[in-house]
């Protein structure tokens, strides 16, 4: 009963997709772009993630759905999939389904190092990029500083031989700015990713602005706070002033807080629901939060 909701639900979203012109052009005009500090290259400010929400059983109805949520996510102009091997198979998921749907030219391909040895490391590539049915990512990140004095220069290696085009540094917690902040100021790096959101936005005191200095793109992960935020606003109304700024759900909402910040290239918001997918793509669109938005959000949700 679940899988046939589900496919009821992700065949609505489709009907909804045909309906909507903006989709079918080549390339929607105005997803707003960020260029990547190192290199210049443009990239669309929402991503996605795959942690959790990829986690599924290919071919199973919430597949199918996946399938539907990365036609909505592409044809709206997106193109930044960040995903890990330490996700449950969610990088298997992303591969086949970027193969089946034809997507992997369109894809910037952000996937990372878990790992605790060299040889550990190499195993585990050799096995993203089967996973991920290519020979190269885009980006490739040490997960959570694991190992790192090892794993960043052997990414460096591959970004060497041309089996990564950028390479970066991951967490996830506020505690672990302090020691992403030290690497950033210490090596030189392509990429950081780090939480910031409307209840966590420690990042924007020093690591942001570090990041700007020191010309290192920024990828925000947990924009929702691993979708804790959603039941914290639970029948609450948006502010008054949401309407004025192109706001219109609270997905929304938050995804612009961290875009607003100029440090931040791409924010990658998981999700496996389709019009979830078209929701948080228009947050990409119109005028960005003023500081005093920001802050009005930030003293909301502290
Ligand atoms: N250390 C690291 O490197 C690290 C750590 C954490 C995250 N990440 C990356 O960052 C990505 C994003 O972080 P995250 O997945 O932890 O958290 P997130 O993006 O803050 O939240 C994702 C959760 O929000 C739910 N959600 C999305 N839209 C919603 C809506 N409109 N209403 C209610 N719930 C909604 C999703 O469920 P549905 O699927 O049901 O929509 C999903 O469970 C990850 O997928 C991963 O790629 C990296």
């Amino acid at each position: 009963m679940y899988a046939r909701r589900d496919v009821l639900r992700a065949g609505a979203t489709l009907g909804l997709l045909a309906a909507s012109p903006w989709l079918h052009a080549a390339a929607p005009v105005g997803l707003l772009t960020r260029k990547v500090p190192t290199t210049g290259e443009a990239l669309p400010v929402i991503g996605a993630g795959t942690s959790g929400s990829f986690e599924v059983e290919a071919g199973s109805a919430q597949y199918q759905q996946l399938k539907v949520v990365l036609k909505a996510f592409f044809e709206g102009g997106a193109r930044v999939i960040d995903t890990s091997p330490n996700y449950g198979g969610a990088d298997s998921i992303l591969g086949q389904l970027l193969e089946e749907g034809g997507w992997h030219r369109q894809c910037f391909i952000a996937t990372k190092i878990a790992a605790d040895s060299r040889a550990d490391a190499e195993a585990q590539w050799a096995g993203s990029l089967k996973s991920l049915r290519t020979d190269k990512v885009d980006l490739l990140q040490i997960h959570n500083l694991r190992d790192w004095q090892t794993q960043l220069p052997y990414a460096r290696e591959l970004k060497q031989q041309g089996k990564t085009r950028y390479v970066g540094i991951t967490h996830y917690l506020n505690s672990g700015q302090d020691e992403v902040a030290r690497i950033v100021r210490s090596e030189p790096l392509d990429f950081i990713q780090i939480n910031y959101s409307v209840n966590a936005p420690d990042a924007a005191r020093e690591l942001l602005p570090l990041c700007q200095d020191k010309g290192v793109a920024v990828l925000i992960n947990r924009a929702f706070d691993d979708g804790r935020l959603f039941a914290r606003v639970k029948d609450q109304a948006l502010p008054g002033w949401a309407a004025e700024a192109g706001i219109g759900s609270w997905a929304q909402l938050f995804l612009k807080f961290a875009i607003s910040h100029p440090a931040v290239t791409t924010v990658i918001p998981a999700t496996s629901r389709p019009e979830r997918q078209l929701d948080q793509l228009k947050a990409g669109f119109g005028p960005l939060l003023t500081q005093a938005q920001q802050q009005a959000l930030i003293k909301q949700f502290a």
